[in-house]
């Protein structure tokens, strides 16, 4: 079966995309990068994506006077790439309601909270102040308002009650690692139906107990 072709958006340190990378040279599994692009130069993801011999293109933000014109080219270089589904992976850029649309149901996000609780930045620092029990990531299609969009992939770990930002980031950060390629594949499957705005899942493995923090004695 043709593999999905993925363009994967970075804008930073790419290890998202390092995972993509990993996923993507097993054996079998359903899904391709076809091309990285970063709205900064210089930036250690296009050397990650230029070690795979990954196709990559610069579309610098700061070359463009308005959003839509930048939402523009990188549409175009989407395009172009033949890409079916586009994953943003660190991309520090909001996209317009146009662009949005135009790759709706065929973009997706992965965020470092259980969304819908902390959108935006400095979700580890806000989860740490909120005093909550459980956080974690989500990876959701892209919608129009920051951050939100249907569900498909959620991975929750405990908070340590001497957690700091760095430890949560890590942690965090390697389930990310963990829940990006799996919302691929699932995907790419064929196994992920957009209903009422809910993301329906095929025959999904769901975990069975629930996992209390603190732990019952
Ligand atoms: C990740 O935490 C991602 O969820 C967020 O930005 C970070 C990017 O990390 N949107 P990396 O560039 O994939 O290493």
């Amino acid at each position: 079966m043709a593999r999905l072709k993925l363009a994967v958006l970075v804008s930073g340190s790419g290890t998202n995309l390092q995972a993509l990378i990993d996923a993507c040279k097993e054996p079998g599994f359903p899904a391709e990068i076809v091309q990285v692009v970063s709205n900064r130069p210089g930036v250690t993801a296009l050397e990650r994506a230029a070690g795979a011999g990954i196709p990559t293109d610069v579309i610098n933000h700061k070359a463009f006077t308005t959003r839509v014109a930048f939402d523009a080219a990188i549409h175009a270089v989407l395009e172009a790439s033949g890409a079916d589904l586009v994953c943003l992976a660190g991309f520090m850029r909001l996209f317009t309601d146009g662009f949005v649309e135009r790759w709706r149901d065929r973009m997706i996000n992965i965020h470092p909270s259980l969304l819908p609780a902390f959108p935006g930045r400095h979700t580890h620092k806000r989860a740490l102040d909120a005093g909550v029990r459980f956080t974690g990531c989500t990876v959701h299609y892209v919608r129009p308002e920051m951050d939100t969009g249907p569900i498909i992939v959620q991975a929750a770990l405990p908070v340590h009650p001497d957690d700091t930002v760095e430890r949560l980031r890590e942690r965090v950060l390697s389930a990310e690692h963990r829940s990006y390629p799996l919302a691929v594949r699932l995907i790419a499957e064929g196994r992920v139906r957009v209903i009422d705005e809910r993301a329906v899942i095929d025959d999904a493995l769901v975990p069975g107990a629930a996992m209390l923090n603190p732990r019952e004695r």
